[in-house]
């Protein structure tokens, strides 16, 4: 075997090998590049300006708070019963309704509303709340969040793809203007 054929299978060898590498490459960066932009084209394909249903009226007499739950519209296949979201819905008077979150906000954890004592309590660190979601005591600073919402064909609809979070605007019914914490 010449020195000249030898260099020459060495060199087709390494093109082959980068070749190879490449599509390996290619084959690994492809679930990587869907998983990193996968939350922006979920985020496109739901909208921001979901709105769900958490029932019929009827479901929320006045003056009471009940638990409602909604599926998260950013669910996967795979997220079963977790993607399932509760929230506690206060009707204030029939015309006027609070939409809270169910976590605390201090660290997150569901707080429980005892009607007894027209309070919702936190059962992590002894926070409680007012009816109206505002804060009583305990390490909460501030009171809870609330959803937008509003009323169509008789049913309460939330806007669910927005989390409440402490760097949004206080919740406020559809169409009114939001209010800050
Ligand atoms: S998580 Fe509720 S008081 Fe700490």
């Amino acid at each position: 075997m010449s020195a000249e054929t030898g260099m020459s299978r060495r060199a087709m060898l390494v093109k082959i090998g980068l070749l190879l590498n490449g599509i390996v490459g290619v084959v690994l960066a492809v679930p990587i590049v869907r998983y990193l932009v996968s939350p922006v084209t979920r985020e496109r394909q739901i909208g921001y300006e979901s709105w769900l249903s958490l029932g019929g009226l009827e479901q929320f007499p006045a003056g009471q708070t009940r638990l409602a739950t909604y599926r998260n519209p950013a669910v996967n296949a795979w997220d079963g019963e977790t993607a399932d979201i509760a929230c506690w819905v206060r009707n204030v008077d029939d015309q006027n309704f609070q939409v809270f979150a169910i976590n605390c906000a201090h660290l997150g954890c569901p707080v429980r509303w005892f009607a007894q004592s027209s309070l919702f309590m936190c059962p992590c660190h002894g926070g409680a709340y007012y009816q109206d979601g505002s804060r009583a005591s305990g390490p909460p600073e501030r009171g809870l969040f609330q959803y937008h919402y509003k009323i169509e064909d008789g049913k309460l609809l939330i806007k669910a793809g927005e989390m409440p979070t402490p760097g949004q605007p206080v919740a406020n019914k559809a169409g009114g203007k939001p209010t800050c914490a």
